[in-house]
Formats: C-alpha cells, structure tokens, sequence
C-alpha cells in the first residue's frame, strides 16, 4: 500500500519539487497570477487511509477538474442519449479552449466534454432554476463526494475569469448560434466560471478521485453516489482527453485515469485502488502541472498503477 510508504511519498515530493522551475503558472485568469509557483502537494486515499506530503492544507480551485464532475451531474440529470446529443467522444488533439473544430465539424457540436467547449455545452444541461440553484446542486453533489460541507466557490477568482473570458464567451456565442446550447449565454458563463472556481485541497480531491476508481462508491461509507456507468465514462474521458492535448504521452508515461486543471490540480483514479490529488500550480505549455505530471509518473512507476 503507498499509504504505508508516507517516507517515500515525501521523498518524491522532495524530488519533483525540482521541476517547478521549469513551469509557469497561469496568468490568463488575473487571479491565478499570485500563485506559488513552488508550491507542491499530494494526497493518495486508499481504503479508508490517507497519505500526504508537502502542504495539503493549501486550497486551490478546480478549473478544468470540474469538468468531470459536472459532466457526472449532467449524466445524472439528463442521460447519456440527451448528453452525447450535445457533446461528444472523442478526443481533438487540439489545446484546450480551441475553437477550430467548432467550425470545421459539422453541426457545431463540441468534440469532447473535457475541452472547454464541450464543458460549456455540458453545463448548460445541469438542472435547475437560478445560477445559484444550479451551482448549489454542484456543490451539494461534491460535499457528497467529500464528507467535506465546506467547500464552496472562490469568489475572486470566478469574478476574475468571467471579466476576462472572452475566449469562452466566444465558444458560447458560437455554439448558441448552432442551437448546442440554447440558455442565456451570460448565465451559462457566471455558472460555469462559479463551478471553476470551487475550491478544494488536495485531499478533497484524493477523495473524489477515489469514487470515481472505486466504481462510484463513497470512500467511507460504500454508498454508491455515482452510478457505476457513469463512473466508468468518466475514467474513460480522464483516460482519452483528460490531460488534453498530452493525453497521448501521459497514457503512456503513467497510464493512469487524470484530469488537470490549470490552477495546478490533478486528480487521478486508479480503478479499484487509489484516488490522488495533486497541487502544483507550475504549468507546462499545455496548461498540466510539470511536477505533478512527474510526480504521476515515478508513483506509477514504482507502485505499478498503470492500467495498461
Ligand atoms: O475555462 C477556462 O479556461 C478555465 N476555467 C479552465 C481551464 C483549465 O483548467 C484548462 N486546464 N488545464
């Protein structure tokens, strides 16, 4: 178990540490400019125990990471035929707020849930009346996920990003021209920087990871809080276009189910094993942290977590 080996879980985080330098951290969204470019953490959640190195207490926002957790709600609420209506499978190679295959592929349809297209059009099918209410069931579905009722949104940074996110209000107008996504296109972009900005440490996210390994089943509790099929398309994205464009090399490299976010988070299911959060907000040009990428795979490496 790595959770026994917490000496060695230190010891990587010592060791990758060293790559930070070489990444840069976010500054398109103003807020995540004043991030520690050196900070490095790790929390690994299997059955029932929890291992940690560097500060785990630090709480980051989930940005793209949340993108698994509102395609769960959307599955929840809509189904998969309703979903895939307005999304779909299949990885871009492309970065990750790309507009090109809006346009080359017909009928508009965004190519994958994990870019940043398809997350729009994905959390426009969350149910409920008001941002709040909407956001509220996202939040309740995480405290869920958790055991963790504190979490909440960052108010700074989801003011930051929707001041700035004239990139995705392009993808937005353009898909609402299409008829992908059909509600105010404003009100889709307060909700979706407000999901974005949920804040989480690296813990909470440990645990989220482990639900989706552990095939939607509470961390503690057993209780199933996602269905099994949709815990299972959900490690499938992670595996296919969770990386984005690095998806490729990152399967070959750790073959491990992850999903980053451009704060710096990862969060990684190993399918019946471990769930990992990661935070090191040091990003390569892809927008996926260097250290944590490494940390991934000397974990991979040395406990054989690679589901391939
Ligand atoms: O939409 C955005 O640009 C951000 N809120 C999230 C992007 C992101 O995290 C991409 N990740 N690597």
């Amino acid at each position: 178990m790595i959770c026994n080996d917490r000496e060695t879980l230190r010891v990587m985080v010592e060791e990758a540490n060293k790559l930070t330098k070489h990444g840069k951290v976010a500054d398109y969204i103003p807020a995540l400019k004043t991030a520690d470019r050196d900070a490095l953490s790790i929390a690994v959640y299997e059955e029932g125990t929890c291992a940690s190195a560097g500060d785990i207490q630090e709480k980051f926002t989930l940005q793209s990471i949340s993108k698994v957790l509102s395609l769960a709600l959307a599955l929840m609420d809509n189904g998969e035929e309703e979903v895939f209506s307005r999304v779909g499978m299949e990885p871009t190679g492309d970065p990750f707020n790309s507009i090109i295959k809006l346009e080359t592929h017909s009928p508009s349809k965004p190519l994958n849930p994990m870019i940043n297209a398809g997350a729009l059009s994905v959390t426009s099918m969350i149910h409920g009346g008001s941002v709040e209410e909407r956001l509220g069931r996202l939040l309740t579905f995480i405290h869920e996920l958790t055991g963790n009722p504190s979490i909440s949104y960052n108010e700074e940074v989801a003011k930051s990003e929707y001041e700035t996110a004239d990139l995705n209000r392009a993808l937005v107008y353009f898909m609402k021209q299409h008829g992908v996504i059909n509600e105010n296109s404003e009100t889709l972009l307060e909700l979706y920087t407000k999901q974005c900005a949920i804040e989480v440490n690296c813990e909470d996210l440990a645990k989220i990871g482990y639900v989706i390994a552990n095939e939607g089943l509470h961390a503690e509790s057993q209780r199933p809080v996602i269905p099994l099929h949709i815990a299972r398309i959900l490690k499938t994205f992670m595996v296919t276009c969770g990386m984005y464009n690095a998806s490729g090399e990152f399967a070959i490299r750790v073959g491990i189910p992850a999903k980053s976010g451009v704060s710096g988070g990862i969060m990684a299911s190993v399918p019946h094993r471990v769930g990992i959060g990661i935070y090191g907000p040091a990003l390569d040009e892809k927008g996926n942290s260097v250290a944590g990428m490494q940390l991934l795979e000397v974990l991979s490496q040395r406990y054989d977590l690679s589901i391939f």
